[in-house]
């Protein structure tokens, strides 16, 4: 079918096509062609001063906003469409009602179709279980590949999202602490994982420490150390207990939120005098941080140390009034 146009030689294209946008005259449906030294936008309407043609355009592929406009499902279910998703690499990693579970690939191609960086879809299959904190995964569509690198704070981080522990939502918790380390730093990252804080932190850092027990975790800290170009990270792999005391660092990173309770004493044992320690737990909206405060302070007391609690904050939502809160504290 043939269409109004604008004919424009090519060096004035992008001025008028920024000025039909402003102008709502661009037809967004069809694409623009490219004729020689011309350009020809597909218009709504006749505009003075240009050279109208007539044209055949083709048609422009449709962009999505959410996978949600494209997914196929019973329309009483829509409702129950999660409205986001993790992005790790080029694999979304959604949560689905068990109501959606058997739509579940229709869902997953919806996610490829409107998302074209995402090369594989999974859905969590269950918490975040065991020491190593890993979650089962269900494939949903697309490559059947759970290795991938991404990107965040500016350093690349390899992974594989079925065999390590790995949360794109604490990357702004990451630039908050880089924030406050200073230069030439000793840091102790007892449950480094993959390196997020370890890589990240190791710019400014003199030396960073980096534990972890799961040996999956370790192996990919190894290729981001290579992958960043970083060389301060040592890593070490095995039980945070076992090296525990044997490292004096300035700060000290406790990012296993559900037993990090635990592991206060070696954390303590750990830090320099007025050295600080981040220190992350899962709490209830109604009771944020003084079950923390006081495990802590016990544990200094235990030690014949004291404690200064110089921040907290929640970090983001965890489950519904379930929080994922910080505290730092400095050791004396
Ligand atoms: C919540 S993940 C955090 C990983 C990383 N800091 C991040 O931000 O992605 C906790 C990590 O602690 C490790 N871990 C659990 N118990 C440990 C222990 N006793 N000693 C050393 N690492 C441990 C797990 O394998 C897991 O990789």
């Amino acid at each position: 079918m043939k269409m109004l146009g604008i004919k424009v030689p090519k060096q004035d294209a992008e001025k008028v096509r920024k000025k039909l946008i402003e102008l709502g005259l661009l037809d967004t449906n069809f694409k623009v062609k490219h004729e020689g030294e011309f350009v020809i936008f597909p218009v709504k309407e006749k505009i003075e001063g240009f050279e109208i043609v007539e044209e055949t355009f083709e048609r422009a592929k449709k962009r999505f906003h959410s996978y949600r406009e494209v997914v196929e499902i019973p329309s009483e279910l829509g409702h129950l469409l999660p409205s986001s998703f993790d992005i790790i690499g080029d694999i979304a990693i959604i949560e689905l009602p068990e109501e959606l579970i058997p739509y579940g690939e229709n869902i997953g191609r919806a996610i490829l179709r409107a998302h074209k960086h995402i090369k594989a879809v999974f859905a969590k299959g269950s918490k975040v279980l065991g020491e190593y904190r890993v979650r089962e995964l269900i494939h949903l569509a697309g490559e059947k590949r759970t290795e991938t690198i991404h990107r965040e704070n500016g350093i690349r981080l390899k992974l594989d999202v079925a065999k390590v522990y790995f949360s794109p939502r604490l990357a702004t918790e990451r630039m908050r602490i880089f924030e406050k380390t200073k230069e030439g730093e000793i840091i102790f990252d007892m449950f480094a994982g993959i390196g997020p804080y370890s890589i990240l932190l190791a710019k400014k850092a003199k030396i960073v420490f980096a534990c972890d027990i799961n040996p999956w975790a370790i192996k990919y800290l190894e290729e981001n150390k290579k992958l960043n170009k970083v060389e301060n990270v040592v890593p070490i792999l095995g039980d945070v207990r076992k090296v525990a005391g044997q490292i004096k660092a300035d700060r000290v990173i406790m990012n296993l939120p559900k037993f990090a309770h635990e592991f206060l004493k070696e954390a303590m044992i750990s830090v320099k005098k007025g050295g600080v320690v981040h220190y992350y737990g899962f709490s209830h909206e109604d009771n944020l941080f003084d079950e923390h405060i006081e495990m802590i302070e016990m544990a200094a007391e235990e030690l014949g140390k004291s404690v200064k609690i110089l921040e907290k904050r929640k970090v983001r939502p965890y489950a519904p009034y379930q929080f994922n809160i910080a505290i730092d504290f400095a050791v004396f």
